[in-house]
């Protein structure tokens, strides 16, 4: 399919009142003076619940709480409600009266509703709580600072109200209230809500949520959502209005990494040539260099417009229009960036997937994949696992079905330019459509670039720098003097990492020392890089921590692909408790040259045996996050080879990685037999 300009429906979602849906016009989205959007105290919000959680009720008892609702809303739900013969007036009315309008002809299923108070104003985007929504949640979620979760008290903590968790927690949304509602059908009971309190918490551990309260409410009877209930005299936190109104929310606009993706050229006679869009991050100034995507092409911007004139910057989230100096090819769907300051251009990423249509993913099939304003044909070309939203673990499927969430690779038919979602939320996410029923079938968001070791390695005119990502500035690759393969011919035997992986105390430093020792005797050119070692000297400034680990791992499997370059075969143990760590070393390498040993022991084998003492030491509190006392070590799904050190011995171990590795070819023909 060709290339169109179509606005993104997680990128393009409106941000003031009076936008309401509609992509906005240049002269909604720019005031006359400096951006708006910076200068108001404005919280986004969303809130999610399952079916019947009490959310429109939450969201009508705040809007008319805080008085945001017409008197004519007002009395049509006051004689509605008494018409039904309600008791009360039934706030949730307001909400579901208009969702039935809104339902006729909708593509994105969120709407939007605005309320202010003396103290602040409110976005909430409102995420109706039936089946799809993950859908919901992830369309209408993307730009809120925080996550109102709804529990029903009755019904404690569900599978969905941890999946929202989850996906707020996914989406980078900084700050999460779980509202326990209907307190008033539990007798206002404090044990009940401490026991969901405690279930929730221990869940929200595995998630990265900076900031997670927890309120008592009852939407319907008013209780602590603005006024404190004296029916919960227990409670002394604030109230979700109090909440609302003071919680601290930064600027989570990015406002480093230029980036403007063109929707339209405008060239209204033979003298002008502009082209409109909407800075989606960073700012931008008249005379700054930059580049235009996918060409390459570099000019200076000339001038920025506005609506109302030329101005002198253009910040995050401006409809401007942005002339060049020189007479570049620019189209619809391309990106224009300042040239020191590029995002990832390519074709294939890791992405974490929504999946939101009846009709299950089929990896085979190429979607229209919308991202900024470039639509292209793409395809999930790897399904890597799914994640059971309950336990957070991480499943092997074959598809994905409504609702499922999970990681995969995704090919696209042409290059994107891309950030990391943690980085940049608009260049870092996407949604699919089915090219059939135009429907979105999923949402993504946007982990990194994804590198093969085909692509890498397909032949030596292929061979080129290892990762766009880790290269100096202003640097060159050099083909390899001596080709790999040569060396191989004269060792007489084939290159590959062997990667042991495992708790400290497993025995994988026990394992490599005695296969190297036989693979050196059977003439094998070796390498063995340990953790222990390692760590004195080249690692040794790192500590344990997640992103110390990941550099150790990453300096590692850098030296081990020298190594492996050499003709070696190089044993590497390290505890590398991370799968996302391993799997970076394993794309360093050719297909089939990484083998991951997983050297299995159960946790109270390894501190039973405590070689070191530092289980001792870390269980007495006096080391850090110690893995498997005090860090987690996820263990490997899909090793190429899995020992077990409490079940069997070492030479039997020794004699089965042999035999692995004589099966797969590396071995020279005398050693494995
Ligand atoms: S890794 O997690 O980054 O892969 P690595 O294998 O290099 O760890 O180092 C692990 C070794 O460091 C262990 O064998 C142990 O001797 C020592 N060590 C010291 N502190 C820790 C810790 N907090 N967690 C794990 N290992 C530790």
């Amino acid at each position: 399919m060709s290339e169109s300009t179509t606005a993104n429906p997680i990128l393009h979602l409106p941000r003031l009142p009076e936008s309401n849906g509609a992509p906005a016009p240049v002269a909604a989205a720019v005031g006359s003076g400096a951006n708006p959007y910076l200068e108001m105290d404005l919280l986004r919000f969303s809130t999610a619940g399952s079916v019947d959680d009490g959310k429109s009720t939450l969201i009508g008892r705040l809007l008319y709480d805080t008085k945001s609702i017409f008197e004519d809303q007002l009395e049509a739900i006051e004689g509605t409600s008494r018409k039904r013969g309600e008791g009360y007036v039934n706030l949730a009315l307001l909400t579901d009266g208009l969702r039935a309008e809104r339902e006729q002809n909708i593509t994105i299923d969120v709407a939007y509703r605005y309320f202010a108070t003396p103290k602040r104003k409110f976005i909430i985007a409102d995420t109706p709580g039936h089946i799809q929504y993950t859908r919901n949640m992830v369309t209408g979620a993307s730009t809120a600072e925080l996550a109102i979760v709804l529990v029903d008290a009755r019904k404690g903590v569900l599978t969905q109200s941890k999946r929202h968790g989850f996906l707020a927690s996914l989406l980078g949304i900084p700050h999460m209230v779980v509202a326990v509602n209907k307190m008033d059908l539990v007798g206002y009971s404090q044990d009940v809500y401490n026991r969901i309190v405690a279930d929730y918490t221990l869940f929200a551990q595995k998630l990265e949520v900076k900031d997670l309260i927890f309120i008592p409410i009852s939407a319907l009877h008013g209780d602590n959502i603005v006024n404190h209930s004296e029916r919960m005299p227990w409670y002394d936190g604030a109230t979700l209005l109090h909440h609302l109104e003071n919680v601290k929310i930064g600027a989570d606009l990015n406002l480093v990494d230029f980036r403007y993706p063109v929707q339209y050229v405008i060239r209204p006679h033979q003298d002008f040539r502009g082209f409109a869009g909407r800075v989606v991050s960073g700012t931008i100034t008249p005379g700054e260099e930059v580049v235009v995507l996918p060409s390459g092409q570099g000019s200076r911007v000339r001038s920025v417009e506005r609506f109302d004139g030329a101005v002198e910057e253009a910040s995050p989230l401006d409809s401007v229009v942005l002339t060049l100096e020189d007479e570049i090819d620019v189209s619809r769907g391309d990106m224009i960036v300042r040239r020191m300051n590029l995002p990832t251009v390519g074709n294939r990423f890791d992405a974490i997937l929504c999946w939101m249509n009846e009709t299950p993913l089929d990896v085979r099939t190429p979607y229209v994949m919308m991202h900024t304003t470039r639509c292209v044909k793409a395809f999930v070309s790897n399904l890597v696992y799914r994640i059971d939203v309950d336990t957070l673990h991480r499943e092997q499927v074959e598809t994905f079905g409504l609702n499922d969430i999970g990681r995969v690779e995704m090919t696209a038919a042409q290059p994107i330019f891309f950030d990391g979602y943690q980085r940049n939320q608009a260049t870092g996410s996407f949604v699919l459509i089915d090219p059939h029923g135009h429907v979105t079938v999923a949402a993504g968001i946007i982990r990194g670039e994804v590198r093969t070791a085909d692509e890498l390695f397909k032949d030596e005119e292929a061979e080129r720098a290892p990762a766009a990502t880790a290269v100096s500035p202003d640097v060159v690759w050099e083909e390899w003097n001596v080709a790999r393969e040569e060396r191989e011919a004269r060792n007489g035997h084939r290159a590959a990492v062997l990667w042991f992986t495992g708790l400290s105390g497993a025995g994988k430093s026990t394992i490599a020392r005695e296969l190297e020792r036989a693979l050196f005797a059977a003439g094998c050119q070796t390498m063995l890089l340990d953790g222990d070692q390692l760590r004195h000297g080249l690692c040794g400034d790192l500590g344990f921590g997640e992103a110390d680990r990941r550099e150790n791992i990453r300096r590692v499997g850098e030296v081990a692909r020298l190594f492996f370059q050499q003709g070696g075969l190089v044993l590497c143990t390290f505890v590398s408790p991370f799968p996302e760590d391993r799997e970076r070393v394993r794309a360093l390498l050719p297909e089939g040259s990484f083998f991951e040993i997983y050297v299995r022991c159960s946790l109270e084998e390894c501190m039973r045996r405590d070689p070191k003492g530092l289980y001792a030491k870390a269980v007495a509190g006096k080391i850090e996050s110690f893995t498997g006392v005090s860090s987690p070590y996820e263990p490997p799904e899909h090793s190429e080879i899995i020992v077990d050190t409490d079940r069997e011995s070492v030479d039997t171990i020794v004699e089965s990685i042999l035999a692995e590795l004589d099966r797969a070819g590396i071995l020279p023909q005398a050693a494995g037999a």
